[in-house]
Parts: C-alpha cells; structure tokens; sequence
C-alpha cells in the first residue's frame, strides 16, 4: 500500500508541478473587467489587451525588484500547455527555479492558441490537438513516460505523426529539450563542500549502522521485462526485502528504514529504454543506499562512477549477489560507494528543462525543424527499447 502510494504522490507532484508551470492567464468571457492572474500579481484589461495585441513584457523581472529596477521590456514568449489539466494558480517556476532567462509566460489558456510561441502537447493525456497552427509557431512533443506507455491512438494517427512535431521534450537525451523533471538528477555540485569531520562520522556510523542486505519498494507486481523474476533469483542468494503493492509495508517510514537499515536498494526500471532513468534511481541516492540499477539506458551519462552497481554488468544475478556479499564483508569498500556525495549532490527534482524551453524559445537563429514521423523517433528507431531480459538471467 505504502509504495502504491509513493507512486500515487509522484503523479501527484508531477501533476502540481505541471499546474505549477501554468501561471495562469484568468480569462473570464463574460465579465469586461477579466483580469489576468500572474504569479503574485492581478493584471486588468489592459495587461490582457497588451498579450492579445502582442506586446508582452517580462511581468517577472519587474515582480523581482519592482521599485529599484525600471521593468525588463524583454518581449515575453507565450507558452501553451494545450489540453493541460484544469489550470491552478500557483508559483511561477521561473522564480522558484532560478532559470537564466524567465520571460516566458505558461498558460493553459487555449484561447491564447494564435498568440502562443510554443504550444506543448502532452502526449498522455492528449485527446485532440490543435490543426491550425501559423509556421513561426513550435508544436512541441511532450512526454514523461516511456515509449511502452505510450499511447498508440495517438501515434498511429497520420494527422499526428508525419510533419506535425517541431521539437521534442522528453527525458530522452535526443530530445530538443531534456526535460528530468521529477525523475530527479545527479548534479556537479558548484563547489567544493566543507566536509566537516564531524559529517563524516555521521555517514561512517550510518553505513556502519547499516546491518541489512537488499530492499524494494514496489506496486506493480508482474512487468512485461519480468523485472520480478530478476529480484526474485538475487532473492535466492541474498536477502531481498520487498515491500509495497505486491507483499508487506513498511514497519515504519520507508525512506527512513531504507537509509538506516539498508545497504542497497534494487532500482529496476519497469521499461528498459535509452535514458529512461526515473525517480526509482535517485530515490535510493538521496536516501543514503547504494542502487542496483536494471534498465536500458547508460547509466554513466546519469551519474558517476562509484555511486551504483549495474546488475546488467554481471552475468546473472548469482554473480551480482557474490558481488553484493562482497561489499557486505568489505566495510571500506562498501563506504566507498558513497564518495561521490563530496563532488555531487542529487536534485530531487530537475527543472532545468523547463528553464532550456524558455531560451530556445528566444532563440531567433533555431532552424526550422519539423519531425517527418514521431512514431518512428520515439518509438522505432532511436528508442530502441528491450522487451525480451531472458537473456539476462
Ligand atoms: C565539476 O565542476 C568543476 C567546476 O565547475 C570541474 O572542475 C570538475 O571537473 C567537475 N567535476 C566533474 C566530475 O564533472
Ligand atoms: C570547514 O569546516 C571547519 C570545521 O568544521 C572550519 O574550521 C573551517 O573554517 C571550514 N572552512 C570553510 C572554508 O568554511
Ligand atoms: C497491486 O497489486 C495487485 C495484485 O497484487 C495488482 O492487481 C494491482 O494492479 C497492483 N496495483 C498497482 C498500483 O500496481
Ligand atoms: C552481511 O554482513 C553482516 C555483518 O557485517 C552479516 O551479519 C551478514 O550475515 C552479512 N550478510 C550476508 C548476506 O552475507
Ligand atoms: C541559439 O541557437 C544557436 C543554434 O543552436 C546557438 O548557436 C546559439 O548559441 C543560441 N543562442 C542563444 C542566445 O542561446
Ligand atoms: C513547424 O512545423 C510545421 C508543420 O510541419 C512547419 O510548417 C513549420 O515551418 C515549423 N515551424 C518551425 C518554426 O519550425
Ligand atoms: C525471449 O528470448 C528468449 C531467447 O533468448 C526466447 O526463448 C523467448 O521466447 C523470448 N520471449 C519472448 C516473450 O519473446
């Protein structure tokens, strides 16, 4: 139940987040005096009849320092989340993420079809799309699931799928915009942390502290790759401890149990797709266990060396419990698995992508671009997604 739930929350925070790129344009038809509702600000009429008549301005740097700076006359970019969920007022992602350049105003206004910049479409719960499109306009393919949970409706329309795209915004690395989103990332810290002593014990008693083997939070119990036959064969050479959906709770909090009890954690991904890493990955880094990663991508380009185990690097899952085993009676070795915390530090949640939408939106030199067939990028050539792991164990 509990793991259910853990997954129920991510949707949950990506759904929040998305409204959270919304920063709501409050358009009411049928009152004159409709205002717009931009971050903490109320615009009136005006402001509406300045985005309509195309003279947008960057509202944001002037909210920032609004009595000691004259206001940013950066031209706003408009940004449309096309069949966007209900749109909710909330903060301005630009704001709470820093991004280097923030004039971009997210809406879910779909009257705001002629005036946008950027239209994104969400793939997953699209039901129509717009046709009329003018060709300064970048129809964006957005999506966060993998190409096995993609819906074929969609992709099999020839409407959609020939000449439609102009851009990519997917956890692929391919695309034109990277989005990680709440998949979380491993980032270079900027600088050099003052590892006091005093943490280093703290870390070396926690590991130290850590007496048992391996654990999985887990809700889907049966997965087309058979992930569960691979933790089910480790399970015969090594302690594995499963808990969510598909057996026990949790005693108490999990990511609590998982940091102090636990040494690693199995982070099978229930697609195996280049560069499809999820939150199953970062999950056990922020909470102090050492993953052992199962899926298609190359996990070198997600973080580094030394802070995972790929169990795809040993020949069955006798030989990476041999390994883990080792680690356990090797308390140096073991500790080592946890170095990488002095250079990098994990980002829960990475909208850096979202910051990339925004300039490439600016950018007045980007080529024309056009994907001659979506299918084909996303689900045929490139994506080069496994189906069969039997080869694995
Ligand atoms: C991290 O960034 C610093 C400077 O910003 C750089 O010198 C260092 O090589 C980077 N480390 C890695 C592992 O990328
Ligand atoms: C680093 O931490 C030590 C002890 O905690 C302290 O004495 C030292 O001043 C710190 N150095 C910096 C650059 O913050
Ligand atoms: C929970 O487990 C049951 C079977 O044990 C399964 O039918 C159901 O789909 C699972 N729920 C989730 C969210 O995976
Ligand atoms: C792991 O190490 C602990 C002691 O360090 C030991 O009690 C335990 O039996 C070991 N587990 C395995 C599976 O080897
Ligand atoms: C705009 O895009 C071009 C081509 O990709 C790139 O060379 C240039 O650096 C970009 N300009 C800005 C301001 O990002
Ligand atoms: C976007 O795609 C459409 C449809 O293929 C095309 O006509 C248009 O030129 C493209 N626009 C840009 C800016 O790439
Ligand atoms: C997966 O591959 C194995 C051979 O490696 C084959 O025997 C098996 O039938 C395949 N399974 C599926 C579902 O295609």
């Amino acid at each position: 139940m509990r793991n259910n739930l853990l997954i129920k929350l991510n949707f949950a925070s990506f759904v929040i987040f998305v409204s959270g790129c919304i920063l709501l344009i409050y358009h009411q038809n049928t009152n004159p005096k409709s205002t717009v509702i931009y971050p903490s600000r109320v615009f009136h009429t005006d402001d509406l009849q300045d985005l309509k008549e195309g003279r947008y301005y960057d509202y944001n740097s002037m909210n920032v320092t609004p009595t000691t700076k004259s206001p940013n006359k950066t031209p706003l970019k408009i940004i449309l989340l096309w069949n966007a969920m209900t749109p909710e007022l909330s903060n301005n992602p630009f704001n709470t993420f820093s991004c280097p350049m923030t004039s971009c105003l997210f809406t879910a206004d779909m009257s705001l079809i002629h005036q946008s910049d950027v239209v994104l479409l969400r793939i997953d719960v699209l039901d129509d799309m717009p046709l009329n499109r003018q060709p300064h306009q970048r129809f964006v393919f957005l999506h966060v699931e993998s190409p096995v949970a993609t819906k074929l409706s969609i992709m099999d329309n020839p409407r959609f799928r020939y000449n439609y795209f102009n851009w990519t915004m997917t956890y692929r690395r391919d695309s034109d915009i990277f989005l990680r989103d709440y998949y979380g990332s491993v980032v270079n810290r900027s600088k050099v942390v003052n590892e006091s002593a005093e943490r280093d014990k703290e870390m070396a008693a926690l590991i130290k502290g850590k007496t048992k083997m391996v654990t999985w939070f887990v809700s889907h119990c049966s997965t087309e790759i058979r992930r569960e036959e691979y933790a089910r064969q480790l399970g015969q050479h090594v302690p594995v401890d499963i808990f969510g959906n598909c057996s026990n709770e949790c005693p108490y909090d999990c990511y609590e149990m998982l940091r102090t009890e636990y040494k690693f954690y199995l982070a099978f991904e229930n697609s195996w797709c280049p560069d499809y890493v999820t939150e199953k990955f970062t999950r056990p880094l922020i909470h102090d266990a050492v993953p052992i990663v199962l899926g298609g991508a190359d996990y070198s380009h997600f973080a580094p060396p030394g802070s995972y185990i790929n169990a795809r690097d040993f020949k069955s899952p006798k030989e990476l419990a041999d390994f883990l085993i080792l680690l356990n009676n090797t308390e140096t070795l073991y500790a080592s698995y946890f170095d990488w915390k002095k250079d990098f530090r994990v980002m829960k949640s990475d909208m850096s992508g979202w910051c990339d939408l925004c300039q490439l939106a600016h950018n007045e030199s980007l080529p024309i671009k056009v994907y001659p067939d979506i299918k084909r990028w996303w689900m045929l050539d490139e994506a080069g997604c496994e189906y069969n792991s039997t080869k694995y164990f």
